[in-house]
């Protein structure tokens, strides 16, 4: 005879087991990062820190375009600040720790941007 019991107590764990990959890739995916050190003289970045974790890529390239592009050099952030739109002049003067900031967050993911190639890294940050 059937046991509806034992079968639906196998079906959970079978459930389970097949799932325990999509929970853990859940709860790694929003948080896939190794602890950043962010600035604590000011309390916001140019968007949420929500946008930011995930777009601030689309930030930048909205910014360059608009510089070299359209020829506008300042913005208003959703956040109200009036910036400058400069990789250097705005983001690092917050970030001044590159390698404690964005190369923590890209050497745990294993993306190199190739900005510094010619944009100048903040002074100290190589150290
Ligand atoms: C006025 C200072 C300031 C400027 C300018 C600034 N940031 Fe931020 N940024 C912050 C602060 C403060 C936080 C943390 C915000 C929070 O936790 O709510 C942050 C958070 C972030 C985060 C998310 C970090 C995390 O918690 O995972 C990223 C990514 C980021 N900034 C990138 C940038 C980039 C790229 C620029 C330029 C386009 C920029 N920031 C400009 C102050 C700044
Ligand atoms: C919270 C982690 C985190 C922090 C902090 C962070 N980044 Fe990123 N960054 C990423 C991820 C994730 C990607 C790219 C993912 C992808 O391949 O689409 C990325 C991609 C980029 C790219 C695009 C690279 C390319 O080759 O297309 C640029 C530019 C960039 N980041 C600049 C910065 C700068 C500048 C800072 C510091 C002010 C910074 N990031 C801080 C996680 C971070
Ligand atoms: C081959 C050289 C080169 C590389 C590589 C490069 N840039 Fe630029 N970028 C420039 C030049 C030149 C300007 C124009 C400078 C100006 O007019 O102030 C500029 C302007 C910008 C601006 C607006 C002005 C400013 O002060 O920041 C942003 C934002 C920007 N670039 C982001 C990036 C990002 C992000 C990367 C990497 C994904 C990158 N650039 C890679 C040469 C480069």
């Amino acid at each position: 005879m059937y046991d509806g019991g034992k079968i639906l107590a196998g079906i959970a764990i079978f459930l389970g087991l097949v799932l325990l990959p999509v929970w853990h890739n859940a709860v790694v995916a929003s948080a896939p990062r190794p602890e950043v050190k962010t600035p604590t003289h000011e309390k916001h970045c140019v968007d949420s820190a929500a946008v930011m974790r995930a777009s601030h890529m689309n930030v930048l390239d909205q910014w360059r375009d608009a510089v070299v592009r359209e020829g506008v050099r300042t913005t208003v952030t959703p956040t109200g600040m009036t910036v400058s739109m400069s990789l250097t002049k705005t983001c690092m003067n917050c970030h001044a720790n590159k390698k404690e900031f964005c190369d923590a967050c890209h050497n745990y993911l294993a993306v190199s941007p190739t900005c510094w190639e010619c944009h100048v890294e903040p002074k100290g940050s190589s150290s």
